[in-house]
């Protein structure tokens, strides 16, 4: 995939095919206006028709933010209409690295407030530098979150404090991110990529189909069908040549030679 050019995003792929995808508005703390939603959009679509590209690393431009929310300046003017579309469309644009079938892993470096602590949730893990902060700050500007936050937060954290931290619009720093378990890890700025980074590799040694159906099934753990699809990818597994290659080189004690297939 070539790079495209965006007005509001960096993506460069690395050799191993680990896009790193920057939101790069650094002067508006990476807010998410209307160009950033549509050109984040278009990647995931590049990106999930990109075979090169194994898994991605999101971030935000600048030491100061991940991303500090939806543009307020863009929020100011919705009506009920047009509020309910902007959310549905947020929703299905973060679906989007939700459900690509190739782990993404946000880093977030700074500021993860409102819509940006959604887009970091959305996100199969995250990565947290010791200056992140994150926040659903929405009832203070008369919202709530509208790009998922109140259903992914309470799945990630538990009912209580998720329904304390939206109520109260509080912020929590990277040390009690990670005791909610709403990081994976903490790590100073200058440490925090390359950690993502080994996090990566760690997952794409392992077979890139088993890697994408188990982001399916755990995906679907809050829904009735859960247990169902698990069965179902499991059995779908069984019939691939990564299942025969990993567990033929258990038996011959060999490392295995994964083709995603
Ligand atoms: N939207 C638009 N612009 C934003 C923004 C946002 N969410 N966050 C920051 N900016 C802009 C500021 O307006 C400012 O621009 P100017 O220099 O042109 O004035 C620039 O970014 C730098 O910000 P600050 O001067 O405010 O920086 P600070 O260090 O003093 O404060 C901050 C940092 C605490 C993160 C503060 O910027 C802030 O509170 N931002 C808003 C956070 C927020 O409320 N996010 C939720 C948005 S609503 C939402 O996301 C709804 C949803 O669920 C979809």
């Amino acid at each position: 995939m070539t790079p495209g050019h965006y007005e509001t995003l960096l993506l460069d792929i690395d050799q191993d095919g680990i896009a790193l995808l920057t939101v790069n508005r650094p002067d508006k703390l990476n807010a998410l206006n209307s160009t950033v939603l549509s050109e984040l959009e278009s990647t995931v679509t590049r990106i999930r028709e990109d075979d090169d590209v194994k898994l991605v690393i999101l971030t935000g431009a600048g030491e100061k933010a991940f991303v500090a929310g939806a543009d307020i300046k863009e929020l100011n003017t919705l009506n009920s209409e047009s509020g309910e579309e902007l959310s549905r469309r947020g929703q299905e644009v973060f679906a989007g690295f939700e459900n690509l079938g190739k782990p993404v892993i946000a880093l977030v470096n700074g500021y993860a407030l409102g819509g940006g602590a959604e887009l970091a949730m959305a996100c199969h893990m995250r990565i947290a530098t010791d200056n992140a902060v994150f926040g659903l700050p929405e009832v203070g500007l008369g919202l709530i979150p509208g790009y998922g936050g109140t259903q992914r937060l309470p799945a990630l954290i538990g009912k209580s404090k998720a329904m304390e931290l939206i109520l109260t619009g509080g912020q929590v720093k990277a040390g009690e991110a990670m005791s909610l378990g709403l990081v994976n890890g903490v790590y100073s700025t200058e440490q925090a990529l390359d950690e993502a980074k080994k996090l990566a590799s760690k997952i794409l040694k392992n077979g890139p189909v088993a890697v994408e159906k188990a982001i399916e099934a755990v995906n679907s753990s809050d829904r009735p069908d859960g247990f169902e699809k698990e069965a179902a990818l499991f059995g779908e597994l069984c019939d691939t040549e990564d299942f025969k290659e990993g567990t033929s080189a258990f038996l011959d004690k060999r490392k295995p030679d994964f083709k995603g297939r």
